[in-house]
């Protein structure tokens, strides 16, 4: 059996009360943290490799050495649980299932890090998971371990959750910053970084659910332990929500480096294709990444193994590879459209983009428009060297990754499916008949 570090316990009753969660060795990583220095506490992170699971999979321990010295500013710790990418929703699964497991992490992050008042900003619709992390908040301050003077020691913290505006643009980071401080959520310019002027222009970390979530257990058994999970500088276990045409669908805790095939047949994970269908593409990491036709999900272009790691996914760059990104594991099973299905992202990337600069304000309304003429049978065949143009286009010239995550699934849909594309414009009487699909044989798995 796979080792869990952040769901061992999540089956169990009453885990979401402070004293179940307490019964299973919850809040020892506190009680550990308090009699070590943040230093030392900074440095078994740094040990452990993990890296952060919101999606670009920064190593969190540099990201925590580069705050900026205490300078009598405030320090802040600010938790990113906005969690609102298409196919993504693990991160509400841990705080609605095990909401302490989050506020001890919080609790020892914001130690090592100085905080004395950090915030878990939530996306706004997910209001049950506000209320369950409200409750568990209270149980901690009352049972003494936020408030004045954690557990008799020196160390005071006050723990906030932020409900947030329901934009997917709060999930960028300096976006939520400003929807913290009451603003519109628009991505600031960067540099400066927030490690050096975030909230309220002061040091600021902003790290992902998960990732706050796995330093409890770093915490108590040594950075070094964790580093042994994983393979290479993918340490650790990696939270990943499956869905799509797949027979258990739902979140599951992996050690990284399993390989791609056995998470999608074994009945550990998510049992095979659903129906006895066959395998036809793979969303790996939340609908921003890269898009993979079943052959090359499973296996590199070198033919070797494909790994659930951030390495190996992405083995052959954007040409072959992908991304492990947040985790959301999105399955396409042989009749399914990857034009109706590029069309549906365009449209939430195009609904969602904040508007601030122009390649991406414009250029994902195009793409939604011209998908949508491809879709329902009124595309031109120098259609897609236009969406593959405009795609360009944005990629790398925004202000904030939104852009590139609205450009990356229609480019790497027409790298892997243009012939799909080129039925669609050449058949548009065929391809707009209900339940019609174009099967590329050749992929499908
Ligand atoms: C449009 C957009 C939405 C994002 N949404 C989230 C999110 O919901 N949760 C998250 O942790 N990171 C999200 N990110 C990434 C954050 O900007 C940031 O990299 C992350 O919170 C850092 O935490 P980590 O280092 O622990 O992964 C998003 C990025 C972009 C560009």
């Amino acid at each position: 059996m796979a080792i869990k570090i952040l769901t061992e316990h999540i089956n169990k009753p009453g885990i979401e009360t402070f004293d179940v969660y307490r019964s299973t060795g919850g809040y020892a990583a506190v009680e550990k943290a308090l009699k070590m220095t943040p230093e030392e506490t900074v440095e078994e992170v740094k040990k452990s490799g993990l890296r952060g699971r919101g999606g670009a999979g920064f190593p969190a321990g540099m990201k925590w050495s580069f705050l900026a010295k205490p300078e009598g500013k405030p320090r802040y710790l600010v938790c990113n649980a906005d969690e609102s990418e298409p196919g993504t929703f693990k991160d509400r699964y841990l705080m609605a299932n095990s909401p302490h497991t989050l506020i001890e992490g919080m609790i020892v992050s914001s130690y090592a890090l100085g905080a004395k008042t950090s915030y878990i900003y939530v996306r706004g619709e997910m209001l049950y998971v506000i209320r369950i992390l409200e409750k568990a908040i209270a149980e901690a301050y009352a049972k003494g371990f936020l408030g004045k003077n954690i557990l008799g020691t020196d160390y005071s913290l006050d723990l906030y959750v932020h409900p947030g505006g329901g934009a997917y643009i709060c999930g960028e980071e300096t976006a939520l910053l400003e929807s913290l401080e009451g603003k519109r959520g628009n991505p600031r310019n960067k540099p400066p970084f927030p490690a050096v002027s975030g909230l309220y222009a002061c040091p600021t970390v902003v790290n992902n659910v998960e990732t706050i979530s796995a330093v409890s257990w770093i915490i108590n058994n040594g950075g070094e332990e964790y580093a042994k999970i994983g393979i290479g500088r993918s340490t650790g276990t990696k939270l990943i929500s499956a869905c799509g045409n797949i027979n258990k669908p739902g979140v599951y805790e992996i050690e990284l480096g399993v390989p791609v095939e056995e998470f999608i047949y074994s009945d550990e994970y998510c049992g095979g294709i659903a129906k006895g269908k066959k395998l036809k593409a793979v969303v790996a990491g939340g609908s921003s990444v890269p898009i993979l036709p079943a052959n090359l999900i499973v296996k590199t272009a070198n033919g070797e193994s494909r790994l659930m790691t951030y390495e190996s996914l992405s083995d052959g760059g954007f040409a072959t590879g992908t991304m492990l990104g947040s985790g959301g594991f999105i399955v396409f099973d042989e009749d399914q459209c990857i034009v109706r299905n590029t069309w549906n992202f365009s449209r939430f990337y195009h609904h969602e983009s904040c508007g601030q600069c122009s390649p991406c304000r414009e250029g994902t309304g195009w793409m939604e428009r011209v998908l949508h003429r491809i879709e329902y049978g009124h595309g031109h065949t120098h259609d897609i060297d236009l969406l593959v143009d405009v795609a360009k286009k944005i990629e790398g010239n925004t202000i904030c990754p939104l852009g590139d995550a609205a450009a990356w699934p229609v480019g790497s849909a027409i790298r892997h499916f243009r012939d799909e594309f080129e039925w669609h414009i050449k058949h548009p009487h065929e391809a707009t008949k209900k339940g019609a699909v174009y099967r590329q044989e050749a992929v499908l798995v």
